[in-house]
Formats: C-alpha cells, sequence, structure tokens
C-alpha cells in the first residue's frame, strides 16, 4: 500500500514538472514550446557545404512548397556554414554581399511568405567550421542581428572553442536570443563531447549526439584529424540516449543523408531509423531535383507521423540477431510503432510472433 502510494506521488510531481515546460516562460532559459515534436525542415550543409546563395535558398523554398514537403510538416530552411561575410566597424556580422546581395532580411521575408520559418548558423567559437567569423565575443550583438533579420532557427556549431566550457557557451548563447526577444530554436551542435543531453534540454531544443554525418549506409570516412559516420555507425552511437530526450528537446543524430546518393532501400531504412528515434527530420539533399522514390520517401504520411507522434518517446531496441533488428515505439493512445531493420546487404527472412510480445 505504501508503495503504491510513493508511485501516485511521484507520478503527480513529474506530471506538474512537464506541464511547465510546455509554457512560454521568460524566466527558463530557452524559448520554451517551440519544439514539442521533432523539428522538421532542411539544411544546406549535407549538399551544397559552402556553396550556398540567395537563389538557392530561395529555390529551395519554392521546391519545398512545390513539392508537398511544407504541407508534409518539413518547415524550416536553415542555411548551414559559409553565408557570412566580414563584421562591420561596429562589429555587426554581414551576409557575404556576393552570395546574398539582397540581405538576410529579404530573403526572411521571401521564406516566411511561402508559409516557412527561417534558420541560420553560427559558431560559439572565434571562426566558424569553415573559417567564417563566429560569434565568440559578439554574441548578444549576434542574436540582435538575427531578430533583425526575423531568424527563427540557429544552430550552434562548436568549432575553435579551445578552452571553452561547453555548457557555458550554450548558455551565453540561449541568454543572448532571449535578451533578443525573437523566439528561436536553438540547435546546439557539439557532435555529443560533452555530453549536451544532460544540460542541452535547459537551453536549446535539440542537441547533435554525434559528428557528422557521412553520405553512406555503413561506413567510416576518414578526414585525417577527424571521421564522419555512415547511417548504422550514428544509428550505433545512440545507444543510452534515449531516456535524455522528449517534447522540447531532442537527440539529434544529424541531418539525412535521403536523396543524396545511397540506394533506395537504404534510403529508406534511413528515414525509418531516423523517425523511429524521434530524431528532427532535417533534410540535406537537393529539394529541386528529387526522384519520384525520394519525395515519396520523405512525404511518407504514416512515418512521419509515429516521428512526429505527441508523446515524443524514442524507440528502443527489442530484440537483435545476426543483422536483424525489431524496434518499437510507443504512440500516443496505446498505439505502438514497430520496425524491423536489415542491417545487412541480403534479403534476410524473419519471423515474429505477434501473439506474445
Ligand atoms: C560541423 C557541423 C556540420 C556543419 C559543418 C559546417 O562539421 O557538425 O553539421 O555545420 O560544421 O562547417
Amino acid at each position: 500500500m505504501k508503495r503504491i502510494f510513493f508511485i501516485l506521488g511521484m507520478l503527480v510531481l513529474s506530471g506538474a514538472a512537464y506541464g511547465q515546460g510546455n509554457r512560454l516562460n521568460k524566466d527558463s532559459l530557452k524559448y520554451d514550446g517551440l519544439a514539442l515534436t521533432p523539428p522538421m525542415g532542411w539544411n544546406s550543409w549535407n549538399k551544397f557545404a559552402c556553396d550556398v546563395d540567395e537563389n538557392l535558398i530561395r529555390e529551395t523554398a519554392d521546391a519545398m512548397v512545390a513539392t508537398g514537403l511544407r504541407d508534409a510538416g518539413y518547415i524550416y530552411i536553415n542555411i548551414d556554414d559559409c553565408w557570412h561575410g566580414q563584421r562591420d566597424s561596429l562589429g555587426f556580422i554581414q551576409p557575404d554581399p556576393t552570395r546574398f546581395p539582397s540581405g538576410m532580411k529579404a530573403l526572411a521575408d521571401y521564406i516566411h511568405s511561402k508559409g516557412l520559418k527561417f534558420g541560420i548558423y553560427s559558431d560559439a567559437g572565434w571562426e566558424t567550421c569553415g573559417g567564417r567569423p563566429g560569434s565568440r565575443g559578439y554574441e548578444f550583438q549576434d542574436a540582435q542581428t538575427y531578430a533583425s533579420w526575423n531568424v527563427d532557427y540557429l544552430k550552434y556549431d562548436w568549432c575553435n572553442t579551445e578552452g571553452l566550457n561547453a555548457e557555458g557557451a550554450y548558455m551565453t548563447i540561449g541568454a543572448a536570443l532571449k535578451d533578443a526577444g525573437r523566439p528561436v530554436v536553438l540547435s546546439i551542435c557539439e557532435w555529443g563531447s560533452d555530453e549536451p543531453w544532460k544540460w542541452g534540454p535547459k537551453v536549446g531544443h535539440l542537441w547533435r549526439t554525434t559528428g557528422d554525418i557521412y553520405n553512406c549506409f555503413d561506413c567510416v570516412e576518414d578526414h585525417g584529424t577527424w571521421n564522419s559516420w555512415g547511417v548504422l555507425q550514428i544509428w550505433d552511437k545512440q545507444e543510452g540516449l534515449r531516456q535524455y530526450a522528449g517534447p522540447d528537446h531532442w537527440n539529434d543524430p544529424d541531418m539525412m543523408e535521403v536523396g543524396n546518393g545511397m540506394a533506395v532501400n537504404e534510403d529508406r531504412a534511413h528515414f525509418s531509423m531516423w523517425s523511429m528515434i524521434a530524431a528532427p527530420l532535417i533534410a540535406g539533399n537537393d529539394l529541386r531535383n528529387m526522384s519520384k522514390e525520394t519525395i515519396d520517401i520523405l512525404t511518407n504520411k504514416e512515418v512521419i507521423a509515429l516521428n512526429q507522434d505527441k508523446l515524443g518517446i524514442q524507440g528502443f531496441k527489442h530484440q537483435s540477431q545476426n543483422d536483424m533488428e525489431i524496434w518499437f515505439k510507443p504512440l500516443d493512445g496505446g498505439e505502438w510503432a514497430v520496425m524491423f531493420l536489415n542491417r545487412s546487404q541480403s534479403p534476410q527472412k524473419i519471423e515474429f510472433n505477434w501473439a506474445v510480445q
């Protein structure tokens, strides 16, 4: 009897804490409630790296609408590294004048006119990973600038941060965004080095759990001083992290490579895997040139629905044998999603007794 009472008591307490988390709260370290389900959108890096300009971004916004991705839930158009020019004499960051001659406010207005939201990228260090000006020492000024451009989402990277404390650095940019007054989703990109799942929820809406993804299903790409990782390698690195994610605070296994050249069944598996672990669904391909298969995968309503389920509970591995994995994800209303994942390169047979699970 005592024990039952104790459990009930715990439920009441935790219910109260979660209830508060969903409200916009000026005392919170982040804008609460902006990512109650995993963010969905597009980011330029996986396909275009530093080759970004305003035409690409406008055409991508057009394609997001024309291909049905917006209506399937993809809302953010995020420019990654290399949009930057220099700081002006007062320290205000400017976009690259050749690549973004119309300026960021005009681009944001265009994106907003399409019913989409606008994301941008910076870095906690002196320079971004691509060698552009970072936000170190300019956090509050940059946050003011982003607010004046109507930015909705900030991916904040971790290159050139020697000697900085990660939690502190992300709290600084979080405070700066709050101070600037425009609600912004904060995407923490410090590759999982300092266990961001432990401190990330209070300051950001999602945090990268690993180094960069590479466009292959099962490989490691050696860049000399660092590696990037195939879909399966990233997948295996998510082990033990599901307890840290939930509404408004997500594990981020990196942007997707769907449509960038893997086999169609690998792309399909990749999309299902990201959906099962409630990962942000950020497309990383060229939306202007997609095969029908790519569009079908990215707009699969049922798979998106399980990713966007309002409980926000990451799936878990129920069984693993040879190269087969069986995953479950609890859904709102007592339903379950089930995934059978064949990790190998050849077809496999599996028997599954639905009755006794
Ligand atoms: C890091 C990030 C990537 C991308 C690049 C840009 O590697 O992890 O996602 O933003 O920087 O230079």
